[in-house]
C-alpha cells in the first residue's frame, strides 16, 4: 500500500534533514541541498524491513504505514540518516532470509555525491538502482537524460522506473548486471556503485571517459574495505585514494536473489603445529583498516568465524580455499599470548603475523593513505603514492 503524504507534512521533515546533513558536515553544496529538498524520499520506501534477531532462522518483519500512528515513525525514520532495508529475498533451498536491497542512509550518498564532484552536463553511471532515490538526487541535479542506472534484479528496476516516472524523472534504467556496466549508453564522466566488489571491473575502465572519476567501495572476502576515489588516468588503468570516511555496502550479486556464499572447503587433515602469537584475533573483526591490510596477505577465498569449541574454548577460525586453516583463541593466557593452531600448505597466521608488523611499521594508517590502481589486467593496492610500498589485492580466480 502506498499512503499518500501532503507536500506540508514531508517538506519540512526533507528541511530538517537537510539540516542535519549541513550540520553534521555531509552537505555542502547547494545544488545537493536542492536535491534532498526536491525529492520525496518517503516515495521511493513505502516498506522497510526490521530484522527479527529472537527467531531462528533470522526473519526479517516488514513494516508498512498505515495509520496515523505508524505513518509518523514511518517518516521521521525516512527522513533521517539511516539506511533501510527494502528488499529480502529468500534462500530456495534453506528457508533462511537475505537482504539484497537497501536504501543507503543519506548522510552516505549525499557525501558520495558531493565527492563524486559532478559538474552540469556529466553524463552519470549509477551501479545499484535499489529503491531508485538515490537516481532521483542525480536526475534532479544532473537533468533526467544525463543520468543511467542498473541493477541486477529486474522487479527492482521496474518499481524504481514506476516512482521516477511518477514524480517526473525519467533516467535510462536497465536490469543487467553491473559488472558489464552499460555500454550502449558509455562512455561516462563519472560511475558510482552502490554495491561493494572484490575488484573494479575491467568495463567500468574502458567505459569511462578520460580524467572521468569512478567512485567503487572495495571489500575483500573478509569484509573490510571502503571507498575508492578511482581516476581514469590511462586507456586501460583508473587510480585514486581511498576515501578519509568509511561507509559500507552490501556486496554485489551476480544474479537477482540471494548469494550464496563461498563454499566452506573442508579442513586439510594434516596434524596442526601448535605456538603462541601477541597478535589478538580480535584485530580482525569488523570491516576496517586493518582487517583490510590483512586480507592483502591471504588468499582471496579465504573465510573467517567465530565459535565456541568443544572444550568451550571461544576462537577465531581462519579457513582457505586449499584448506588451510589457523584457529586462535580470543581469550590471551596470563601472559597476555593467544594460542594458535594451524595446518595446511598456507601458514594464514603467520601471515597475519606478517601484516600486523607491517600495520605498526606505517603507524596504523588512515584510509586516505591507502590508494588503488587497477587496470583490466591488475589490481594493487598502494601506501601513500602509487610508487610506495605496495601489494597486490588478491582477486578470485
Ligand atoms: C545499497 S542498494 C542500492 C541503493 C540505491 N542506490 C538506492 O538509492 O536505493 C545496492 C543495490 O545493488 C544492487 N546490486 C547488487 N548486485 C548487483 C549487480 N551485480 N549489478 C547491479 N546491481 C546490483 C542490489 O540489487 C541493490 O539494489
Amino acid at each position: 500500500m502506498t499512503v499518500s503524504v501532503p507536500e506540508s507534512t514531508w517538506q519540512p521533515m526533507a528541511h530538517r534533514l537537510a539540516e542535519r546533513l549541513d550540520t553534521d558536515g555531509d552537505l555542502h553544496t547547494p545544488a545537493w541541498r536542492a536535491a534532498v529538498l526536491a525529492v520525496p524520499r518517503h516515495e521511493f520506501i513505502p516498506r522497510y524491513y526490521t530484522q527479527d534477531t529472537t527467531s531462528r532462522p533470522l526473519r526479517w518483519t516488514a513494516h508498512e504505514p498505515h495509520d496515523p500512528a505508524t505513518v509518523g515513525s514511518w517518516l521521521d525514520l525516512v527522513y533521517s540518516p539511516t539506511t533501510l532495508i527494502t528488499e529480502v529475498a529468500e534462500f530456495a533451498d534453506r528457508g533462511v532470509q537475505a537482504a539484497v536491497s537497501s536504501s543507503t542512509k543519506p548522510d552516505l550518498m549525499i557525501r558520495m555525491l558531493e565527492a563524486l564532484d559532478v559538474a552540469d552536463g556529466m553524463n552519470v553511471l549509477e551501479i545499484g538502482t535499489g529503491t531508485g532515490y538515490n537516481a532521483a538526487l542525480l536526475a534532479h541535479r544532473l537533468g533526467s537524460e544525463h543520468v543511467f542506472s542498473v541493477d541486477i534484479d529486474p522487479h527492482l528496476v521496474d518499481t524504481a522506473r514506476d516512482r521516477l516516472t511518477r514524480l517526473g524523472y525519467s533516467p535510462a534504467l536497465a536490469a543487467v548486471d553491473g559488472a558489464d556496466g552499460l555500454p550502449d549508453h558509455a562512455p561516462y564522466d563519472r560511475i558510482i556503485a552502490t554495491c561493494a566488489l572484490f575488484a573494479v571491473p575491467p568495463t567500468w575502465i574502458t567505459q569511462l571517459r578520460p580524467d572521468g572519476l569512478a567512485l567503487v567501495h572495495i571489500e575483500g572476502p573478509l569484509g573490510a574495505g571502503n571507498l575508492t576515489a578511482l581516476r581514469h588516468v590511462a586507456p586501460d588503468t583508473v587510480q585514486g585514494p581511498f576515501l578519509p570516511w568509511w561507509g559500507c555496502f552490501m556486496r554485489r550479486r551476480a544474479e537477482a536473489g540471494p548469494t550464496v556464499g563461498t563454499p566452506r572447503p573442508t579442513r586439510s587433515g594434516d596434524t596442526p603445529t601448535t605456538r603462541h602469537t601477541t597478535v589478538d584475533p580480535a584485530q580482525l573483526d569488523g570491516g576496517q583498516r586493518f582487517p583490510f591490510l590483512a586480507q592483502l596477505h591471504l588468499p582471496h577465498g579465504i573465510l573467517r568465524s567465530i565459535w565456541r569449541s568443544d572444550d568451550g574454548r571461544i576462537v577465531t577460525e581462519l579457513r582457505a580455499q586449499d584448506g588451510s586453516w589457523a584457529e586462535i583463541d580470543r581469550d590471551p593466557d596470563t601472559g597476555g599470548r593467544h594460542s594458535v593452531q594451524e595446518a595446511g600448505p598456507t601458514p594464514l597466521w603467520a601471515q597475519v603475523e606478517t601484516a600486523w608488523q607491517q600495520w605498526a611499521d606505517l603507524d596504523a594508517p588512515p584510509w586516505h593513505e591507502f590508494g588503488l590502481t587497477a587496470t583490466t589486467e591488475r589490481h594493487t593496492v598502494w601506501h601513500r603514492s602509487p610508487d610506495g610500498p605496495q601489494w597486490p589485492l588478491p582477486l578470485p580466480d
